[in-house]
């Protein structure tokens, strides 16, 4: 489908502002709500946090710079992007596998993100309806068990999230993505300043900023290692196309640099935030942080309960958690729907209900890995089904993703061509950023995974 030179079939963010909310409501969701606290409580605390950060700094950030440029330069979803480029820079179309890995990983991530983003929207209603009032750690953790134990209860809200998420994606850039999130993360950030202020003044404050920023090297080895760059490519939705399709509806005057800090700044806020926020409300109420997906539900029920006014702080933090993921679930079905709109020819709205069906059939190994198929005999190397689809796609596929971005944008766009889109005045900053997309970012990934796989 041809489109007239420097826009989208799919339309333009119609403000700056537009962008940044839907590219920082990309990048905070559940990663840093919900899988930032218990990753860090599984790979003991500071050590993991500060490995992540480094991370988000040195090449999370510099690879977002360049999926925004690819994006905007291509004007379309991730594989014909890498398509137009490819033939317009005149290299093999071989890396359009950038696209394709990246809508493999899109629907992979989607499948538990919506089962995960359910659990959210379960507990927003049970807490409007005072169901945890007088909770303790009993009948907390019952009350988890009770939902992800039932294959019917998870599906109903699997379900729920597909739809809202579909929704948003059929209206389209501007009367759907745009809209939502211009709403929904000023609301987000409100809510979260909140709470923190309250674990402020009723949490274990000082106990949780000791195990959120006290490092402790003998913690670091390379799994750790590599869940901590796994968990910033997640976090900040870089490796791929998410933010390759938002920055393809990104008007040409808006500077990529700056829109990338504000992104990255925004999520590593909110991550931080939310560690800060929460580590004290779990050591206030007995619990110890740990690897178990649930805790952060089971803990956060009982410090509510046992705070004044707990029953409204509670329901906001679920209302904000489940914003934050319906925000990124949005944005990681974007990449195949529009590439099935760009090169399919498909309308949005049918193409959005084909993947909807997909990644609804796909989310159901993830809602029977915590119950029906949660046993020892449904799991491969000690992890289910809803382990191998997170670690194959954060831990594998977005770095794999993030080397072959780096690697497009570094060497096989003329440096000019790159320059002028980038749009970097500073001469000594774009070089600075050319020699992290070079060289330190493609070998630093590569030489973390090849250690996390036990290769090296
Ligand atoms: N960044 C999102 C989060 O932190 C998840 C996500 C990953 C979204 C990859 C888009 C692409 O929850």
């Amino acid at each position: 489908m041809s489109v007239p030179a420097d826009t989208s079939l799919h339309g333009l963010w119609s403000k700056r502002t537009a962008f940044m909310f839907a590219a920082v409501g990309s990048a905070v969701g559940l990663g840093n709500i919900w899988k930032f606290p218990y990753m860090t409580g599984e790979s003991g605390g500071g050590a993991f946090v500060l490995i992540y950060l480094l991370c988000v700094i040195f090449i999370g950030l510099p690879v977002m710079m360049a999926e925004i440029t690819l994006g905007q330069r291509g004007r379309h979803s991730p594989v014909q992007t890498m398509r137009r480029l490819a033939t317009e820079d005149g290299n093999s179309q071989g890396w359009q596998i950038i696209g394709w890995m990246g809508m493999l990983a899109g629907v992979m991530i989607l499948s538990f993100y919506v089962v995960i983003a359910g659990w959210t929207v379960a507990y927003l209603i049970d807490s409007v309806r005072g169901v945890f009032d007088g909770f303790d750690a009993a009948a907390a953790s019952a009350h988890w068990e009770a939902l992800v134990g039932s294959p019917q209860r998870l599906i109903l809200w699997h379900t729920v999230m597909t739809v809202l998420t579909a929704w948003v994606i059929m209206r389209g850039v501007n009367r759907g993505i745009e809209h939502a999130t211009t709403i929904l993360m000023p609301s987000l950030f409100a809510l979260l300043l909140l709470l923190v202020g309250y674990a402020a003044l009723y949490g274990e404050f000082l106990q949780g900023l000791r195990y959120l920023f006290v490092f402790d090297f003998s913690q670091i080895n390379p799994d750790v290692t590599l869940k901590a760059m796994g968990q910033a490519f997640f976090s900040l939705s870089v490796g791929m196309g998410a933010i390759m399709v938002y920055g393809a509806y990104l008007p040409r005057k808006f500077s990529i640099p700056e829109a990338a800090t504000v992104v990255v700044s925004a999520d590593m806020m909110v991550a931080l935030l939310m560690g800060v926020a929460l580590f004290p409300i779990v050591f206030a109420s007995g619990f110890e942080p740990s690897a178990d997906p649930g805790l952060i539900f089971q803990a956060l029920v009982l410090a509510f309960d046992q705070m004044p006014g707990g029953w409204l702080i509670g329901t906001l933090f679920f209302a904000l958690t489940m914003i934050a993921a319906w925000t990124s679930a949005i944005s990681l079905l974007e990449p195949i729907v529009s590439w099935m709109v760009d090169s399919r020819n498909m309308r949005r709205c049918s193409a959005t209900a084909l993947c909807a069906a997909i990644v609804w059939v796909a989310g159901l190994g993830t809602v029977f890995s915590f119950n029906i198929a949660s046993g020892p005999e449904w799991q491969l190397y000690g992890k289910n089904f809803f382990h191998w689809m997170d670690y194959l796609a954060s831990n594998i596929m977005l770095p794999v993703g993030g080397i072959l971005i780096s690697l497009y944008a570094g060497w096989m766009v003329r440096r000019e061509v790159m320059q002028a889109q980038i749009n970097i005045d500073h001469t000594t900053v774009f070089y600075g950023w050319l020699w992290l997309i070079r060289v330190v970012v493609p070998l630093s990934i590569f030489l973390v995974l090849l250690r996390g796989l036990g290769i090296l």
